[in-house]
C-alpha cells in the first residue's frame, strides 16, 4: 500500500481524490470513492445549505472520510453552502475560484482541514499565504473550470519547491501510471476529475459520459464562451475545459461580439479534460479507484527498469 499524508490523514488505501465535480460528483460518487479507499468529493455550485446537507447526508452513510468542495465566486453571493459544509462531517473543505481567504479561515475556525485550487505559483504563493492547509496544483489540462496557464507537471514541480504544505496533483491523471508520476514527483496524491465523471454513480447524463469514453486525448477546448453561451457569470480569468462543441467552434476568439449580440447555446456542454482520451468506457468508481491503485507497481518497478 501506498502510504502518504494524504493517505495517513483520512484513513485512505489509496492516496487520490476524487474532485469536487458540481453537477456530477453528488453525494453518490463520492460515498462510493470513499468506499473504495480514496477520499470522495462533493460538489457543489450555487445552492441553499438544505440542498448540500442532503447530498452531504448521502457521502457520509458510509461511516467514511469524505469532503466537500465549493466555489468562492458563488459563495460570495450566498454563503448558506459553507456553514453547511462546517457543519458537515466533511473532513476536507475545499474552496476555489474567487476571493476564497475568509471561508479558509472559517471553516480552518470550526476545525475543518482545508484546500484550494491553484493554476500559476503566484496562486500557490497566495494560497501559502493566506495559510491553506493542502495545496492542490491544477494544470491547464484539467477538465472544469480553472486557468490555462500552465499544464500539471511543470506547475507540480514550481509549487512542490516552493510548498511547505503537502500538495495535491490534478489535470491529466486518470490512470495508475499518472498517479505514478506525481507521487514520485512529491505529491501527496492526486485529484482526479474527469476520469470520475464517467463512473456509474457520477451524475453526468448518460450522453455525457459515453461522449467522454468515445473522446480522443485532443477533443477538449479551453474557452469561455461555453459559460458566455449558458449566462453563468464566472470570473473572466476561470475558462472551463470542456469537449469540443460546435458554440465553441463558432464564438471562441468572438467573445465581445457574442456579449454584444447574445446567441442561445442548443447543445449541452460536457465539462471534460484532456484526460478523456485515457477513459474508455463508464464503469464503477470502485474500478477507477482501482485502476489508479496501480500505480503502486510502476512506483516499484521505476528504480529498475531495464527493459524499455
Ligand atoms: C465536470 C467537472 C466539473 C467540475 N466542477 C468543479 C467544481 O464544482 N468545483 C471545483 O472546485 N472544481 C471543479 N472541477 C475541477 C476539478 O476540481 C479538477 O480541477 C479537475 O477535474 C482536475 O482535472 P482532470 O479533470 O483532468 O482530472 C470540475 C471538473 C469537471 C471535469
Amino acid at each position: 500500500m501506498i502510504r502518504t499524508w494524504l493517505t495517513n490523514t483520512f484513513g485512505l488505501t489509496v492516496p487520490v481524490v476524487s474532485a469536487p465535480m458540481a453537477g456530477v460528483s453528488g453525494g453518490a460518487l463520492a460515498a462510493a470513492v470513499s468506499a473504495a479507499g480514496g477520499l470522495g468529493m462533493v460538489g457543489f455550485a450555487a445552492g441553499t445549505g438544505e440542498q448540500l446537507r442532503a447530498e452531504l447526508d448521502i457521502a457520509g452513510a458510509s461511516g467514511k472520510p469524505y469532503g466537500v468542495g465549493l466555489l468562492a465566486w458563488l459563495l460570495a453571493k450566498n454563503d448558506e453552502p459553507l456553514d453547511a459544509a462546517i457543519e458537515s462531517d466533511a473532513a476536507l473543505v475545499s474552496v476555489s475560484y474567487g476571493p476564497y481567504a475568509p471561508y479558509v479561515e472559517r471553516a480552518q475556525a470550526a476545525g475543518k482541514l482545508v484546500a484550494t485550487q491553484v493554476g500559476t505559483l503566484d496562486d500557490a504563493r497566495a494560497a501559502l499565504a493566506i495559510g491553506v492547509d493542502v495545496i492542490v496544483v491544477r494544470g491547464g489540462e484539467g477538465g472544469g473550470h480553472g486557468r490555462n496557464e500552465v499544464a500539471t507537471l511543470p506547475l507540480l514541480q514550481a509549487v512542490l519547491d516552493a510548498a511547505d504544505v503537502p500538495v495535491l496533483a490534478a489535470g491529466g491523471i486518470a490512470t495508475g501510471r499518472g498517479l505514478a508520476a506525481v507521487l514520485a514527483a512529491g505529491a501527496a496524491g492526486a485529484w482526479v476529475g474527469t476520469a470520475f465523471t464517467v463512473a456509474t454513480e457520477a451524475a453526468t447524463p448518460d450522453a455525457g459520459k459515453q461522449a467522454v469514453a468515445a473522446a480522443g486525448l485532443a477533443d477538449t477546448t479551453y474557452t469561455t464562451v461555453l459559460d458566455i453561451g449558458r449566462g453563468a457569470d464566472w470570473p473572466a480569468e476561470f475558462g472551463g475545459r470542456a469537449l469540443r462543441h460546435p458554440y465553441a467552434d463558432k464564438w471562441h476568439g468572438r467573445e465581445d461580439e457574442l456579449r454584444a449580440n447574445p446567441e442561445p447555446m442548443e447543445e449541452p456542454v460536457t465539462w471534460a479534460g484532456q484526460a478523456a482520451g485515457l477513459v474508455a468506457r463508464p464503469r464503477p468508481a470502485a474500478d477507477i479507484v482501482a485502476e489508479l491503485a496501480t500505480a503502486e507497481r510502476y512506483l516499484g518497478e521505476v528504480a529498475n527498469r531495464t527493459d524499455g
